[in-house]
């Protein structure tokens, strides 16, 4: 690698020279109503909090105050719908009234702070004005995804006990039409936990019904409110305080409630958009992910907001509305300088247009730069874009749990030599290591699990909602003193980042995360299942797809199509469609040690063909023969290799 001209290795050296004097600095850009008394207090949550003994408000520091620097005029939100061909505009002043408007609504249906709200809505401008509303008085929303089922929503009710939801009646999937109002009434139904209220924004492609004494009229109550003049102000909260929870995929049926706090939060997003992404205050930004992904809470919702950029909200597919050249539409109408997006909308892209003739369409001058996260990002895919585009394209790696990149390339700074497959170096706050098996640093170019020397850094999760032990079990306890991050990879000599696979049962669709542990719960109530496992197979379009082998009760004879069609079936009906789940086999028996542990990891190297051993403890080999044959009948495994010595 050429030495570049990045201030980066003098920024990241700065941080780990001194962490505390380097966030201190940086909090400035945020305006406090109450200074923090300490940067960081090592003794407090599960590992330290940041910014203690300081308030603040996110949505003032996403709104009101560009508003109150001159900046109201400057366009904040862009809407653009292909599915109800329409688009919508938003400045600062305007978004800032909506937002101030909803909270009053909220205010009034009794909601306060520190309560949770659940928001179940697809793409539109509400529900970003839901999640700054919910903000603004200091209550915690929960977005959950539009493609779970109603048990996964009733779960998440459940667990964070919200006393209101936030809905529409409907998201747009392509050309179908996805009811919302029915799940949502079956979430109530099934959770143990009722809110008082829902507030329901009815949409034109689906009236919902609604339920007397407990849900209202979006556009009803924001028309009175207005007719009112009614407005809320932003409540100061503790920087410590929560400003959501968002659930994610662990290795079991319960998902975790991630938490997000408001100080770090705003400090670590805030740095990453002029310094990561290289964006400056007015730019149009786009993050084509959905408000119920973390991407979607970061990079559409508060970070450009938080820089005074202009967001740019998508509702459609990369494919299919109407074509495969609407993200270049979408970049030359609204001048967009930056795309985040997961591989997976690139492939299918690639898929439908692989020579690129969509793109020379477009005028693409304001444009410079692409980022890729969510899943590995495969050299063909970058290099494709790479060379399509003729910009900068940026892999660069996070979580959930952190909110922000760990490894990125830091345009804003420099942008230093891109290595295909890598998504480069640690962030400031990101300690990284590789550790080996008894948590030990292992050398460069050794694989191991990657993880963080604690603390984690401003905006990563203090802890998980409700569950300070599952947090700690989950990421602390395996290696004291760090955050596993669960996945697996290496650092190479020159210090650039490799992220190969989980190391848990968290499998990566489409960009999305999922557990097959919990898709094997659920295949597991099926009543003729006696036992099951389910493992993500290799698949050009989405990275992975979840496959299911079942072996059934004994005396089950039905045809085996009807069962499969059964299993696939429920996992949809209970975890959702975005499960993607369409695979699976029936098979006599499972490839089991002598101890009876699955072995999974082995039937995944043989369906994606790579090299495997056979397991010096497997109990019969025989078995792995059979399966393979049953891969194979669904075809998978057409590459399977015969094992090593
Ligand atoms: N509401 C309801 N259903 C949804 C949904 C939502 N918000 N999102 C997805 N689904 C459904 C899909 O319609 C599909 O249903 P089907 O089985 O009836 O076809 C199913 O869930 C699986 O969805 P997905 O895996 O996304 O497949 P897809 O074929 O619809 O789209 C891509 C594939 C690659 C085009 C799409 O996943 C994509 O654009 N991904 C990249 C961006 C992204 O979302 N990244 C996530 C985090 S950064
Ligand atoms: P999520 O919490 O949904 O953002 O998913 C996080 C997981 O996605 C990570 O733990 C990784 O397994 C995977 N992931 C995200 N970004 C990348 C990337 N750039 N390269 C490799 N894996 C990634």
């Amino acid at each position: 690698m050429t030495p570049s001209a990045s201030r980066y290795p003098a920024v990241y050296a700065a941080w780990k020279a001194d962490p505390l004097a380097f966030w201190d600095q940086v909090a400035r850009d945020i305006e406090w109503s109450r200074p923090y008394d300490k940067v960081f207090d090592p003794y407090g949550g599960q590992y330290g909090r940041w910014f203690v003994g300081g308030e603040s408000n996110t949505a003032w520091n996403c709104l009101d105050r560009h508003v109150r620097d001159g900046n109201g005029d400057r366009m904040a939100l862009i809407h653009d719908s292909p599915v109800t061909k329409s688009q919508r505009w938003l400045t600062y002043r305007e978004l800032t009234t909506e937002v101030a408007t909803l909270a009053a609504v909220l205010l009034e249906m009794g909601i306060n702070k520190g309560e949770r709200v659940v928001i179940y809505m697809p793409m539109v401008p509400e529900a970003l004005i839901a999640m700054l509303a919910c903000a603004r008085i200091g209550a915690v929303h929960s977005v959950v995804f539009g493609g779970f089922a109603a048990t996964e929503l009733a779960t998440r009710l459940d667990d964070c006990r919200p006393v209101a939801i936030l809905a529409a009646s409907c998201g747009i999937e392509g050309t179908r039409i996805v009811e919302y109002k029915p799940l949502l009434d079956r979430a109530i139904e099934l959770a143990t936990c009722k809110p008082h209220s829902v507030l329901l924004l009815q949409r034109p492609q689906a009236q919902a019904t609604m339920v007397d004494g407990r849900d209202h009229d979006w556009s009803r109550r924001i028309a009175e409110a207005k007719a009112r003049n009614l407005t809320a102000d932003c409540v100061p909260v503790a920087a410590t305080d929560p400003l959501y929870i968002l659930y994610t995929s662990g290795t079991t049926g319960q998902p975790k409630g991630v938490v997000r706090d408001t100080g770090g939060h705003m400090v670590a997003l805030k740095w990453t958009m002029a310094n990561h992404y290289g964006i400056q205050p007015g730019e149009v930004f786009w993050a084509a992910s959905d408000v119920g992904w973390v991407v979607g809470h970061s990079y559409i919702v508060y970070a450009p907001l938080l820089a005074g950029a202009t967001t740019l909200m998508f509702e459609g597919k990369p494919v299919g509305t109407p074509d495969a050249g609407v993200f270049w539409r979408i970049i030359a109408e609204h001048k967009v300088v930056a795309l985040f997006t997961a591989p997976t909308a690139f492939r299918a892209i690639k898929k439908e247009d692989p020579t690129g003739e969509f793109i020379p369409k477009y005028d693409l001058s304001n444009f410079r730069t692409l980022f890729l996260a969510g899943e590995r990002a495969d050299p063909e895919t970058i290099k494709w874009a790479e060379a399509k585009l003729n910009v900068p394209v940026i892999d660069h790696w996070w979580q959930t749990e952190t909110g922000w990149p760990i490894c990125g390339n830091p345009v804003g700074l420099g942008i230093l030599p891109v290595k295909h497959g890598s998504p480069t170096v640690p962030m400031p706050g990101y300690d990284l290591r590789v550790l080996d098996e008894r948590g030990m640093p292992v050398a460069a170019g050794i694989p191991g699990t990657l993880a963080v020397k604690l603390p984690l850094p401003p905006g990563a999760l203090p802890t998980l909602w409700g569950n300070d032990a599952r947090f700690r079990k989950s990421y602390v306890e395996e290696f004291p003193g760090y955050y596993s991050t669960s996945d697996a990879g290496f650092i190479d000599q020159d210090g650039y980042v490799f992220v190969m696979a989980r190391t848990d049962d968290v499998i990566n669709v489409a960009g999305h995360r999922l557990s097959t542990g919990q898709m094997e719960e659920v295949i597991a109530q099926h009543k003729d299942v006696a036992e099951c496992a389910v493992i993500g197979v290799a698949d050009d379009l989405k990275g992975q797809n979840a496959a299911g082998m079942v072996v059934l009760n004994n005396g089950v004879n039905r045809p085996a199509a009807e069962i499969e069609a059964e299993i696939v079936k429920l996992v949809r009906d209970v975890i959702g469609p975005v499960a993607a789940f369409k695979t699976v086999m029936i098979v006599k028996r499972l490839p089991k040690t002598r101890s009876g542990k699955i072995l999974r990891a082995t039937v995944r190297q043989i369906a994606d063909g790579e090299a495997w051993k056979m397991p010096a403890t497997i109990d019969d080999p025989a078995v792995l023969v059979e399966l393979t044959e049953a891969l194979k009948s669904k075809g998978l495994a057409t590459n399977a290799k015969a094992p090593v010595d």
